[in-house]
């Protein structure tokens, strides 16, 4: 499971984040049978990362994936980390990154699962060639066994995004409310990860690249040079407008409050995304899409 943009804070702030929306996809995760392996967010779990209510809620809020043992495994979005909150503290939210040591001082980490990997990026640091993450970065890519399947990159700011950059208004609080938002372009940061991703790409033709981040709050899926880019920003935060472009596989207008769910059949990666409809509660699979594996071997 893949979502993000949550942002956990009082169920009073409705024009921040919807509670009702974050609250119906915890429990749709939670009833999932047979349980999801684990879940990954993509940043902006909570509004404030230093106000322990905000925690308070995501601890309550997040009990049914406890209850169902589903492992969270989060990257840090910029209000985890608003208002002075170190990034150790971020990180003790989360039991199932105990065992990762260096998450005390940095806050970029792996995660081998089959024959794939996931790194998962701190997008407020940057990828330079002489910077602590670009550093890790280059040699973890370096690292990875030329037959590799999968290579997921989770970071919180989008590598490729066309949310509508200009200031628009829209409905908040199931309706009772319209609010201004300005979502976000790609930074600069993140067009150098983008080439670090690319040469990887082209070193590695059997490895598939998917690349997920949030911070716009909608979804939106793209291909570009052989890799998959898909912004899941839609777990409650504020939604904003996407202009679709021709490039973008997704194409329906209006918030999109959703969840990813990657599985793995005898040919490969089968990717899902459930849209959740805010007024009546139903869900409805709005995207899907294969990968199949690129090696010659298909029973792994
Ligand atoms: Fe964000």
């Amino acid at each position: 499971m893949v979502w993000g943009d949550i942002r956990f804070t009082d169920p009073a702030q409705c024009d921040k984040s919807d509670p009702s929306v974050r609250q119906a996809i915890v429990q749709e995760f939670a009833g999932i049978d047979p349980p999801p392996d684990f879940a990954v967010l993509t940043g902006d779990v909570v509004y404030h990362g230093h106000s322990l209510q905000d925690w308070d809620v995501f601890e309550k809020q997040t009990k049914p994936l406890r209850d169902a043992k589903i492992k969270l495994f989060p990257v840090l979005g910029n209000h985890d980390v608003d208002g002075g909150a170190g990034r150790p503290d971020f990180f003790k939210h989360f039991s199932d990154l105990k065992s990762y040591a260096q998450l005390e001082n940095e806050a970029w980490y792996s995660i081998s699962y089959g024959n794939s990997v996931f790194l998962m990026l701190d997008s407020q640091n940057d990828y330079r060639v002489d910077s602590p993450q670009g550093t890790w970065l280059r040699n973890t890519l370096k690292g990875v066994p030329d037959d590799l399947d999968y290579l997921f990159i989770v970071l919180h700011h989008p590598v490729v995004t066309h949310a509508s950059q200009e200031i628009s208004r829209v409905a908040v609080c199931g309706g009772r409310k319209r609010v201004l938002v300005a979502p976000h372009g790609v930074e600069e940061n993140e067009k150098k990860l983008k080439l670090i991703l690319q040469d990887f790409s082209q070193s590695h033709p059997l490895a598939r690249l998917l690349v997920f981040s949030g911070h716009n709050h909608n979804y939106e899926r793209y291909e570009e040079e052989r890799i998959t880019y898909i912004v899941t920003g839609g777990g409650g935060a504020t939604p904003y407008p996407v202009k679709r472009e021709p490039t973008d596989a997704y194409h329906d207008s209006g918030p999109t409050y959703h969840y990813c769910k990657i599985s793995f059949d005898d040919k490969g990666l089968v990717f899902d995304m459930f849209k959740l409809d805010a007024e009546n509660g139903a869900w409805k699979q709005a995207d899907t899409f294969r990968l199949p594996r690129l090696s010659a071997s298909s029973d792994k």
